[in-house]
């Protein structure tokens, strides 16, 4: 078998067989195939698209490429939650306390922020002596222990998504159906859960830009994972607007701590409440409705914050961030507020110039590599429906390093206005 037969079969629009894909991955990741001719598949595949068999084939073979996690360990049905990138998802440090204070074990792997979306990971570092570089055994202990871990994901698992996916980045591969769908299953399902409740987006801060796009992954998402044993299912939800009202690393822990505390913006508690009671019915067998109430609870009688103090304390973090964060975490040392130069009700703020905005001020990195800004991000004031007066603030800025007028034109040009006057 030859990798340029294979690049050649796909680039006509024909059917790879399961035998080929997994060729074309096993001696991708040894490194016997080059760069060169993963992306001419790559490309091809992106072009021409992959069916569910092909779809599926590639996510094993990419799941086998490296180490599998075995929880078997942890007592209990692990539930894991995925979610398919977004401006100011913070959910992860919400629904995973929620769902550990239900007895569900949760052991969850996370990445970091890339480009204009962020990364658990980085939010979580913005916590003072949080480690998030956690062994598989240290993790398990402490699911048995407390019932909650959350870390970076390890060098070993998928490794043939982690080379796919950096080149896919450069080369303008990485809005493809198949190509998503394998690299997200493949990573998940090395990671060893049960079952997993998958939170596809869609709109301008998400890979998949219409409801129909978000569907057709979820779908083929939900099938590969059923197929080999996961219970796994999927919510869809829009990212046109940033989900909540903070949008960085530190700025977003504080935002999740008041929602562990029953309170923060509607739409966040509500995206919450509905991952959790997803995570909550596959983890106990319970129906939706009751699971819902349940993880509605949690948030109101203190448990998940407790459970989010005990995993902060574990893994080497100050607890004390949840009766204080803004001591804990800090604040940045520049900021500026940008303030509405006309009247008018706010139409949308876009969630993918709010992402640039972050990034732009330090949130995000542009390669993996780049250190992240603890500090940086946006606090919106304003948003869909809110009324606003000329001169009244929008939003505020804020970094560790002077905020660049590039930042400013991001934010400016996410705030768009319905009738007022000039
Ligand atoms: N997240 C991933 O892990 N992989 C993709 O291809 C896109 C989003």
């Amino acid at each position: 078998m030859r990798a340029v037969d294979i690049i050649i079969k796909k680039r006509d629009g024909l059917r790879l067989t399961a035998g080929e894909i997994r060729f074309f991955i096993e001696n991708y990741t040894a490194g016997r195939i080059p760069d060169e001719q993963a992306s001419a598949l790559a490309m091809a595949i992106f072009f021409r698209g992959m069916d569910y068999e092909e779809t599926a084939a590639m996510t094993l073979a990419m799941a086998e490429s490296g180490k599998q996690v075995d929880l078997s360990s942890i007592r209990g049905v692990k539930v894991d939650k995925h979610s398919t990138g977004g401006i100011g998802d913070k959910t992860t440090l919400v629904v995973g306390p929620v769902t550990a204070a239900c007895g569900i074990p949760v052991a969850k792997m996370s990445g970091r922020a890339l480009g204009f979306t962020g990364g658990t990971i980085d939010k979580l570092e913005s916590i003072p002596g949080f480690n998030t570089s956690v062994a598989i055994s240290d993790m398990v202990e402490q699911v048995n222990r407390i019932g909650l871990c959350v870390a970076g994901q390890t060098e070993e698992l998928a490794p043939a998504d982690k080379k796919l996916y950096a080149l896919r980045d450069i080369t303008g591969t990485v809005d493809s159906i198949p190509l998503i769908a394998a690299s997200i299953m493949s990573k998940k399902i090395a990671a060893g859960a049960d079952a997993i409740v998958l939170d596809v987006k869609y709109g301008s801060g998400a890979f998949m830009k219409t409801k129909e796009d978000a569907q057709k992954l979820a779908d083929t998402m939900c099938g590969i994972g059923n197929t080999v044993g996961r219970k796994t299912l999927a919510v869809l939800n829009s990212m046109e607007e940033p989900l909540g009202n903070c949008v960085g690393n530190s700025v977003e822990v504080a935002e999740a701590i008041e929602v562990l505390k029953g309170g923060g913006p509607a739409d966040l508690v509500s995206h919450c409440v509905e991952l959790s009671a997803n995570m909550i019915s596959l983890g106990l067998g319970m129906d939706f409705a009751a699971a819902e109430k349940l993880a509605a609870e949690k948030l109101s009688d203190g448990s998940a914050l407790g459970k989010f103090a005990e995993m902060v304390e574990a893994q080497g973090g100050d607890p004390e961030v949840c009766a204080d964060p803004e001591r804990v975490l800090g604040k940045g040392a520049f900021s500026r507020w940008i303030c509405a130069e006309k009247d008018g009700v706010i139409q949308k703020v876009d969630a993918y110039r709010t992402g640039m905005a972050a990034f732009t001020l330090g949130a995000g990195r542009a390669v993996k590599t780049d250190p992240a800004d603890p500090h940086a991000g946006v606090i919106l004031i304003a948003k869909s429906g809110s009324v606003v007066k000329k001169g009244d603030r929008l939003c505020l800025l804020l970094s560790d390093s002077p905020v660049r007028d590039e930042a400013v034109g991001f934010i400016k040009e996410a705030f768009v206005f319905g009738g007022g006057n000039e």
